[in-house]
Parts: C-alpha cells; sequence; structure tokens
C-alpha cells in the first residue's frame, strides 16, 4: 500500500501553475467576471481530518492533477507556534499570540512557506511544532487572524485545502466537503514507518498516544473543533491506498459539478 502520510512538500500553499480550466476566465486587473467579484463562486474542495490521516498528501496531489491551488492551514498554526516560540511567546498567552499573528510577515513561494522573509517549511515540520499547533489552534483570536489570509486564498481556477474547520468554518460554501479519516492504530504506524524510513528514532506507543492527545484536543476545543460536517463525505482510508483516495476526491468533485 503507498504511504498515505508522506507529506511531498511541506509548503503552506502552493500554485502549482496548472493550466486554468478553459471553461475559467483568467482574473485580470479590471476583471468583470463574477468569478472574481464573487469569490463564493470559485471552487474549493475542502478536506479535513485527523492528525497524519495522510489528507496533506492526497490535498496536494488533488490539487497537481486539477491544476489548482494548494492551502495546508496546519502549517499556518504550526507558523505561529514556531513564530511564538521564535518570539519567547507562550503557547498558552491567548492576547499575546492574537495581536502576534495578526502582525505576522508571512509569504508563499513556490511551494515554500516564509517567516520574516525566510523559508521555514522545514521547521515547521517538527514534531515539537505538530504539538505547538494543536496548542496555539485552541486560541480564537488565533484563529480569526487567520481567517482573511485563508480567505484570500480562494483563487482561481479553484483551491484545494486542507485542515481541521475548511468545510465548517473557513470555506462553508465549498462545492466538495471530504472528511478524510483513518483509526488511531493505522495513522501512528504510518507516521511511526515515515519516521524510521528518515532515518529518525521512533517509539510507537508514544506516537499513538500523542497523536489520541492531538485528536482529543482538536476535536474537543470550543472554537472550530475538529468534526465531520453534515454535507461532508466520509474517506475512511485505513485500507487504502493514496492514489484511491485521490480517486474518490476527483470522483465526488465531478459529480458534485453535474
Ligand atoms: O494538519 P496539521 O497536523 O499540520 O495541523 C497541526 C495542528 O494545527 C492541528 O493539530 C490542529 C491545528 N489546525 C487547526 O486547528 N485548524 C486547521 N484548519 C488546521 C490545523
Amino acid at each position: 500500500m503507498s504511504d498515505l502520510n508522506r507529506k511531498t512538500d511541506s509548503a503552506g500553499k502552493r500554485d502549482k501553475g496548472g493550466a486554468p480550466s478553459p471553461s475559467l476566465p483568467l482574473p485580470g486587473k479590471d476583471d468583470p467576471s463574477p468569478l472574481t467579484r464573487h469569490p463564493s463562486l470559485i471552487p474549493v474542495i475542502a478536506i479535513d481530518g485527523p492528525s497524519a490521516s495522510g489528507k496533506g498528501t492526497v490535498a496536494q496531489r488533488v490539487a497537481n492533477q486539477l491544476g489548482y491551488h494548494y492551502l495546508d492551514s496546519g502549517a499556518l498554526y504550526r507558523l505561529v507556534a514556531l513564530a511564538a516560540r521564535q518570539r519567547g511567546i507562550s503557547w498558552q498567552d491567548a492576547p499575546a499570540l492574537a495581536a502576534m499573528t495578526r502582525s505576522l510577515n508571512i509569504q508563499f513561494e513556490n511551494g515554500s512557506i516564509l517567516l520574516d522573509g525566510l523559508d521555514v517549511s522545514e521547521d515547521l515540520r517538527a514534531e515539537e511544532m505538530s504539538k505547538g499547533a494543536s496548542e496555539v489552534a485552541v486560541h480564537p483570536g488565533v484563529r480569526a487572524a487567520l481567517l482573511d489570509l485563508q480567505h484570500g486564498l480562494r483563487k482561481l481556477p479553484g483551491l484545494v485545502a486542507d485542515g481541521r474547520d475548511m468545510a465548517t468554518v473557513v470555506f462553508p460554501d465549498a462545492q466538495t466537503k471530504i472528511y478524510l479519516t483513518a483509526s488511531a492504530e493505522t495513522r501512528a504506524e504510518r507516521r511511526y514507518k515515515q519516521l524510521l524510513e528518515k532515518g529518525k528514532k521512533a517509539d510507537l506507543g508514544e506516537i499513538l498516544r500523542d497523536l489520541q492527545q492531538r485528536d482529543a484536543r482538536d476535536s474537543q476545543r470550543s472554537t472550530a473543533p475538529l468534526q465531520q460536517c453534515k454535507d461532508a463525505c466520509l474517506l475512511e482510508t485505513s485500507n487504502m491506498s493514496i492514489e484511491e483516495a485521490v480517486r474518490f476526491v476527483i470522483d465526488a468533485f465531478e459529480r458534485q459539478k453535474k
């Protein structure tokens, strides 16, 4: 089975440079097209799910195949955790974190994410930042401060966005909503193998405990908790390859267009 959990890129968002669909007009400076005047008409595929479910890999591949933009919203929360660490701000200090997030200098460049002009894509993937992201993400002020940035990434020809609240809060009008999950044991095993492949030390029991802790924090917080919304298709990937999961998402998207 292919490794559903492998991230091919650590970027927050990237423009795959794929050709826009011929039926969609390109946005220009004085573009009168209804699509650019009403961003809600620009297609969004929202993919939510728990940590290490492989949604990032699937979302990236779907974006590649469709030539759509890609938003890894988890990278934004990781960035907040990293920036706070660099500035000596505690992950529990809600007001300071919210103020810091509002003034962050974030750029996306060729698949990389830059903080204050420096490429931090690799730093964001550290296990410590996985924990930090989950902790800073409980604060409503931090979440609110990231909203406009995420909305601004909804651009033609379309966007594939992955996270915890893409379908419920950020893009509730997304054309296609997917809740992608796998059992905690499967996810822990995938992460374990991934670390071993990278030559890192790993303890399966510890990985499982960490994942379960993050699942609990992400799904029990009061603001924008992880949940499957009513109109999302459930995609259980425990016994699925990446290719099958990608096909499922694209089929769901194609069905909704009819
Ligand atoms: O997808 P990820 O593992 O990179 O996300 C890291 C953390 O960020 C996750 O544990 C919870 C938080 N997060 C969130 O609260 N909302 C999102 N849309 C994406 C991530």
